[in-house]
């Protein structure tokens, strides 16, 4: 369903008819099919499955959690999944695939990348989709979506948005011990399979949904409020309050 509204939403914006949903379609065929009007390649619709199964929610990741949270005050699923992808879209978050994209644009062509990240990194400023809070070491997901984006950039002839990428990873390896993560060769997936960037993210939720439904269901079974305690680190207690006048 989550699939359909995006698809419904990218037609209409072009003021294009909306079609009729299919049943004899694979989840990632019917997306692909609902978007463009014609259902895809064999190749294009596995490309997006395993896309798809890549990006299910896994862990307790910032959109997972966020969902809980909300469920947890026994809102409902609609505020649950609504504040999941509130989370979802934010540039640590999901939105770093439609950050790589546009970091490559902005790049331009391969001769360039060191002298961006070279002065990215000097104005300290985070490299869209490298980095992750728990995979330290590799983001287990990013070589299978680095061969996908081999492929498809090779069939494409458009080879310049994989050379730039290797060359940002391997930069990002060698100066921060940092490494690819899911978002960075997913942008290109998407990119080299036609999807608009602004639904990349979109898709990100897709893949999700399952996850963070099943979350939200879990948490109702057996629920208690999610209600942190905060450690205040701020100014020694018992000190005196100056008067406004004597400031
Ligand atoms: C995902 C992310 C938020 C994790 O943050 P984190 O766990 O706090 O990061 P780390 O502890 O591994 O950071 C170690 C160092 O590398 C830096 N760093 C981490 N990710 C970086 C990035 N993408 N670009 C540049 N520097 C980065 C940190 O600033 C820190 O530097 P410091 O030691 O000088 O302070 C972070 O890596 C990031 O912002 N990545 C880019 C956004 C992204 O791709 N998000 C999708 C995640 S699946």
């Amino acid at each position: 369903m989550t699939s359909v509204i995006a698809a419904y939403f990218h037609r209409a914006r072009l003021g294009l008819e909306l079609l009729p949903v299919r049943k004899d379609l694979s989840e990632a065929a019917h997306f692909l099919y609902l978007m463009n009007g014609e259902v895809p390649s064999k190749e294009a619709e596995k490309t997006l499955d395993i896309a798809y199964i890549l990006h299910a929610e896994h862990g307790f990741n910032a959109s997972t959690f966020t969902a809980r949270v909300v469920a947890s005050t026994l809102s409902d699923m609609y505020s649950a999944i609504s504040a999941a992808i509130g989370a979802l879209k934010g540039p640590l978050h999901g939105g770093a695939n439609e950050g790589v994209i546009h970091m490559l644009e902005e790049i331009g062509t391969p001769d360039k990348v060191d002298a961006w990240v070279e002065e990215a990194l000097a104005q300290k400023k985070k490299i869209m989709g490298i980095g992750h809070r728990v995979y330290k070491v590799l983001d287990p997901r990013a070589p299978h979506l680095r061969e996908m984006a081999v492929q498809l950039t090779a069939q494409l002839g458009e080879s310049k948005w994989i050379q730039m990428s290797e060359r940002i990873a391997e930069i990002m390896r060698e100066r921060k011990s940092l490494n690819a993560n899911v978002d960075f060769y997913s942008a290109t997936v998407y990119y080299s399979l036609g999807i608009p960037t602004d639904l990349f993210t979109p898709i990100f939720a897709i893949a999700r949904m399952s996850g963070w439904t099943a979350h939200v269901l879990e948490q109702w079974s057996e629920n208690r409020l999610f209600r942190p305690l905060s450690a205040y680190v701020g100014r020694p207690y018992g000190q005196k309050v100056v008067p406004i006048d004597e400031r």
